[in-house]
């Protein structure tokens, strides 16, 4: 058996684990467990319709949330509209109808980078790195927005991955595929999001760096950052989610807990091989 607190999760690969056990991210501020805010969820995208310039309409009434804190996983077949829903959510679509809310305000006419600046980080599913540039250069540029002193961030991310650390000098294009992915999140963590969105942040890695990359995103959580994440890891996804959304065609097929995704018979027969 092991000690680490999420269970089952976890290895022992040294060249992923933080030795120490544990990041420093700082939390935002100690507000106790994640509630739902007077005005609805910390992040929803509100029954989105909308698609890709002025092409059809991708996403029907997709609604996905999340709250303060917790991890909301979306799942779903390739071509489902899972990495089109979290573009809705950035600013990358049109959204002809429904609404996008960060803490109660609607930003659903803002751009992209208006998003970053109201405390959003985004890795998207591809080119979520600047191969010919260093390690540390990729953290920089993710502090793009930023004007104030980024050094204790980068402390943060180093701690959060070491190897990063270790590698700083290095393109990040001689990476291995589990290292580009903790130079994506770790680029996107440099702006201090609010709410961090992973598109597949496990693609094409081995299941032994998927469960470290997956504690290490939970370890993100634990600070207050809300995580919005699409995964083709369905199960194991699930099994760290607090909330999950099955997209089927651009729309909603299943909403519930982690759990009661993982426990319920017609999602289990057709999305998680049984
Ligand atoms: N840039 C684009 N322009 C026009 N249509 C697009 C664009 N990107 C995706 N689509 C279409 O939107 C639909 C949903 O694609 P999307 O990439 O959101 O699916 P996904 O669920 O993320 O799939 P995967 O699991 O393969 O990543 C598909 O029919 C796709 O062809
Ligand atoms: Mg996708």
């Amino acid at each position: 058996m092991s000690t680490n607190p999420y269970g089952d999760h976890g290895n022992k690969d040294a060249s992923i684990t933080n030795p120490h056990g544990k990041g420093t991210m700082s939390p935002i501020e100690d507000t106790g467990p994640a509630v739902p805010a007077p005005g609805g969820p910390f992040l929803i995208g509100d029954t989105m319709t909308g698609g890709y310039g002025k092409g059809p309409n991708i996403l029907h009434e997709c609604t996905i949330a999340v709250e303060k804190g917790e991890i909301a996983v979306i799942v779903g077949p390739n071509g489902a509209g899972k990495s089109t829903a979290m573009k809705a959510v950035f600013g990358m679509l049109n959204v002809r109808e429904g609404a996008v809310k960060l803490n109660g305000e609607d930003i659903t006419r803002l751009s992209p980078q208006a998003r970053v600046h109201k405390g959003m980080g985004f890795v998207p599913q591809t080119h979520n790195i600047f191969t010919s540039m260093t390690v540390e250069e990729n953290l920089e540029m993710g502090a793009f927005i930023r004007n104030d002193d980024i050094k204790h961030t980068m402390e943060q991310v180093y701690e959060l991955f070491p190897i990063l650390r270790d590698k700083r000098n290095q393109a990040a294009g001689e990476l291995s595929g589990g290292q580009r992915q903790q130079v994506a999140v770790g680029r996107a963590l440099m702006t201090k999001p609010t709410l961090l969105m992973l598109d597949e942040p496990t693609a094409g890695v081995s299941p032994i760096v998927m469960d470290e990359l997956f504690d290490r995103i939970i370890e993100v959580a634990r600070t207050g950052i809300s995580i919005l994440m699409v995964e083709q890891n369905a199960r194991q996804a699930l099994e760290i989610a607090d909330k999950g959304y099955v997209l089927v065609q651009g729309r909603n097929a299943h909403t519930g807990t982690g759990k009661e995704l993982l426990a319920d018979p017609e999602v289990r027969a057709s999305f998680l091989g049984g």
